[in-house]
């Protein structure tokens, strides 16, 4: 464990808000709160595991796997509110067989919720890393992940062959 991770639990003095910046702490360091920064955390918090672990599940925020290669976020704005945003976030969670928060077992796609994009007028809108899309029915969202799906498998199918 180093840097910003070890620092905080230094100065760690027992008070019981002190969980939240370091499990804060730990995610920023490795992206998720993996098993070994838990047992570390309850090692010198003297906090039990399994109550590291209920925390860890009551708030959203955090993350016990790492993100998947392909984070989406679904906006759940006014504007995507009102033009179907729940309706967005459930086809998402049914065809990848996941809940908001959560990543694939594939580790492909990790699904976050999000206030606004800042693309209202193409609402509802979802973000793919780095690529919007938007005016999204349940049935284009669908084909949507399909084929970023199928061209995720492609790319692979060719890194791993010109590796060889
Ligand atoms: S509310 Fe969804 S992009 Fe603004």
């Amino acid at each position: 464990m180093s840097d910003n991770f070890s620092f905080r639990l230094w100065r760690y003095e027992g008070e019981p808000g002190e969980l939240i910046p370091l499990l804060q702490s730990a995610q920023n360091h490795f992206g998720y709160i993996p098993r070994r920064a838990i047992r570390y955390i309850s090692g010198v918090s003297g906090i039990p595991e399994s109550d590291i672990y209920g925390v860890i599940t009551f708030y959203s925020q955090f993350r016990l796997r790492p993100t998947g290669r392909l984070l989406i976020r679904a906006c759940d704005g006014t504007a995507c509110h009102v033009t179907g945003s729940k309706l967005i976030i459930e086809t998402i969670e049914d065809e990848l067989g996941i809940s908001v928060g959560d990543t694939t077992e594939d580790g492909l796609f990790t699904l976050n919720t999000v206030a606004c994009i800042g693309c209202c007028s193409l609402a509802p809108v979802i973000m793919v890393n780095e690529e919007t899309h938007g005016n999204l029915s349940p049935v284009s969202l669908r084909k949507l992940l399909r084929k970023i799906k199928r061209r995720e498998e492609r790319t692979e199918i060719t890194a791993s062959s010109h590796s060889q």
